[in-house]
């Protein structure tokens, strides 16, 4: 108890150090409402912050999503427990999206693009009428930043998403597509009290469609073009010589991992054994006979859930038949792994 508490002292004195002398009360205090100016400055309210807000062109872009019909965290300066609004207000999420020249597309300092599993991401929520001069200050301060160590009156949601690769039949060039298709406060709140999860069906519930262009020499990557679009209008893959789609989907809900893996599978059952045994074993020493037989068997389990993880085709075939839409139905492609049929661009 008392650690926790140096703990938060320290984090606390490191916090104020950072940000002493800096304007960080557009954050942290309540906003001015509409009624403030209506009484106070003639009814002229504050600029909206645009959808996009170009950060360095090509290189950076923040996306101010709108969360259709999502809950919405109240978080006060002097907290009481944080509520939940009823109902809620419009309010978005904040994706930072940007290119680093060594690990490719990030999504608030998580590379999407290339993109491995488990991947937890996260994203503040804002009022949908957050004003273009906070924004200014978000982008200015880097609030989507590793590095923002302040706590803010926003709140914090892990996305739930579907991310799909888009081939162009321009070498180089693809289409990144990130549809947030749910929200999570945190599974320990979910499970307790159903609250903090939120799956965003709403047919107006649009996604981000990112244009991505790589050369080869020099290597460089950047964004052509950052799109708001809804589900239905994303660009559709074209059909390769094989007869595969050019495309690849991945889809992730947090609340199918925990820190072993993807829960129900054979990798996270072997996974967690062999951390539970690893850490019973320092525990308590007595376990040694039966580490010994159990190490080999896990590591041949292990070794084996890996080649079957290998061999999974990332292609799904629900996938294409939803991007194709209503004239492809009933034509459903063929996946056949025919050699030198690759997604060229699968790995951006
Ligand atoms: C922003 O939206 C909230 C919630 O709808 C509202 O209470 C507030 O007055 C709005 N602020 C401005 C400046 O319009
Ligand atoms: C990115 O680059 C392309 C040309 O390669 C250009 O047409 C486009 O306007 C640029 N986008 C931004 C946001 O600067
Ligand atoms: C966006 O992400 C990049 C890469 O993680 C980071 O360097 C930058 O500061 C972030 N921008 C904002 C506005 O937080």
């Amino acid at each position: 108890m008392r650690c926790m508490l140096i703990a938060l002292l320290v984090a606390v004195a490191s916090a104020y150090r950072d940000w002493k002398g800096v304007d960080t009360e557009w954050a942290t205090h309540p906003d001015r409402t509409a009624e403030w100016y209506e009484e106070y400055a003639g009814g002229r309210r504050p600029e909206l912050a645009p959808a996009i807000t170009t950060v360095v062109a090509n290189k950076s872009s923040v996306v101010k999503l709108e969360c259709v019909g999502c809950p919405f965290r109240v978080r006060e300066l002097h907290p009481e427990p944080e509520e939940w609004q009823e109902p809620p207000q419009d309010n978005s999420l904040l994706l930072n999206f940007t290119i680093d020249a060594s690990s490719g597309l990030l999504l608030n300092g998580r590379s999407v693009a290339p993109l491995a599993l488990p991947l937890h991401i996260h994203a503040f929520q804002v009022p949908a009428n957050f004003s273009k001069d906070h924004m200014e200050k978000a982008v200015n301060l880097r609030l989507m930043d590793d590095s923002w160590n302040l706590g803010t009156k926003f709140g914090t949601f892990e996305l739930q998403y579907e991310h799909t690769v888009v081939g162009t039949r321009e070498p180089g060039k693809s289409w990144i597509q990130f549809d947030v298709t749910g929200i999570l406060y945190t599974p320990q709140i979910y499970a307790k009290s159903g609250n903090g999860y939120y799956l965003l069906k709403n047919e107006d519930q649009k996604i981000v469609q990112i244009l991505l262009r790589e050369t080869a020499e020099p290597h460089q990557i950047s964004m052509e073009d950052v799109q708001i679009i809804d589900r239905k209008d994303r660009a559709k893959p074209y059909r390769m010589e094989c007869g595969r789609l050019a495309m690849a989907r991945t889809v992730f809900n947090p609340l199918e991992w925990d820190r072993y893996g993807k829960i129900g599978t054979w990798s996270r059952a072997f996974y967690m054994l062999w951390s539970k045994t690893r850490d019973a074993f320092w525990a308590n020493f007595t376990f040694l006979p039966i580490l010994v037989i159990l190490v080999p068997v896990i590591v041949l389990f292990r070794w084996m859930a890996r080649k079957q993880q290998e061999v999974a085709v990332p292609v799904e075939d629900d996938a294409e038949a939803a991007l194709l839409g209503s004239e492809h139905e009933d034509a459903p492609p063929e996946h056949d792994d025919v050699p030198g049929c690759h997604m060229e661009d699968e790995k951006v």
